[in-house]
């Protein structure tokens, strides 16, 4: 738990689960309705780790898996001092479209670097910080396929082998039994609209039930 009047919440799933559509439609509602909120997205979420974004995403980049590890923490480190760490200390709702368990899932088990390995690294630039909570959007890989196919251009992680991507998947699996009461699961092989109902009311929980009774 981080000590500041704010909250970050992650966004997580493989590719194609609809968690930014949900966190977009999300954002929206809770602008409308008054709530402090800043939306953010890793790799990204400052000039320079939107700089490194285009390096790592580029289908014409191919690079050795540790490189990638490095740049995804690297990029996440320059997210956490310019956007996180000042929004929280203003007292904002951060809605961040994937964090550290992406990482741990693609790079740790995607790319069998190893989990632990993967955390060790990010943790020389993350000193110890973790969002407050997460919502891990639950779907199935055909359909997560199927809607990728739908939404056309791929980026270089989408083009990966359905090997990897369950390998992805499996590591989320790990990832939400470690830790139960940091990351919360969302069905979202419902509808768009139930999915977004569903996210709504659970961040409203998370960010009334913690300082805002
Ligand atoms: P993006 O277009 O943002 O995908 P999505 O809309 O599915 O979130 O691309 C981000 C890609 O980078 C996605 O395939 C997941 C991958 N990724 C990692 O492999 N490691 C990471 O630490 C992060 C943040 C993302």
């Amino acid at each position: 738990m981080n000590q500041t009047k704010g909250m970050l919440i992650t966004f997580e799933g493989n590719d194609g689960a609809g968690k930014t559509t949900a966190l977009e439609s999300v954002a929206a509602i809770l602008k409308e309705k008054g709530y402090p909120i800043v939306v953010s997205r890793e790799p990204g979420g400052s000039v320079l780790a939107e700089k490194i974004r285009e390096l790592i995403l580029d289908v014409n980049n191919e690079m050795d898996a540790k490189t990638e590890a490095y740049l995804y923490a690297a990029s996440r480190r320059e997210h956490l001092v310019q956007t996180i760490l000042p929004a929280l200390q203003e007292g904002k709702l951060i809605l961040c479209d994937r964090y550290l368990d992406s990482s741990l899932a693609y790079q740790g088990h995607g790319r069998k670097l190893g989990q632990k390995e993967i955390e060790q690294l990010n943790d020389f630039g993350l000193e110890g910080f973790r969002p407050d909570y997460t919502l891990f959007f639950s779907l199935d890989l055909e359909t997560e396929k199927e809607r990728m196919e739908m939404r056309g251009e791929m980026n270089r992680l989408d083009l990966e082998s359905r090997e990897f991507h369950q390998r992805v998947r499996d590591g989320f699996t790990c990832l939400c039994q470690q830790n139960p009461q940091r990351i919360h699961v969302i069905d979202a092989s419902q509808t768009k609209e139930e999915v977004a109902q569903a996210t709504l009311a659970q961040v409203e929980e998370l960010w009334k039930g913690r300082f805002h009774d």
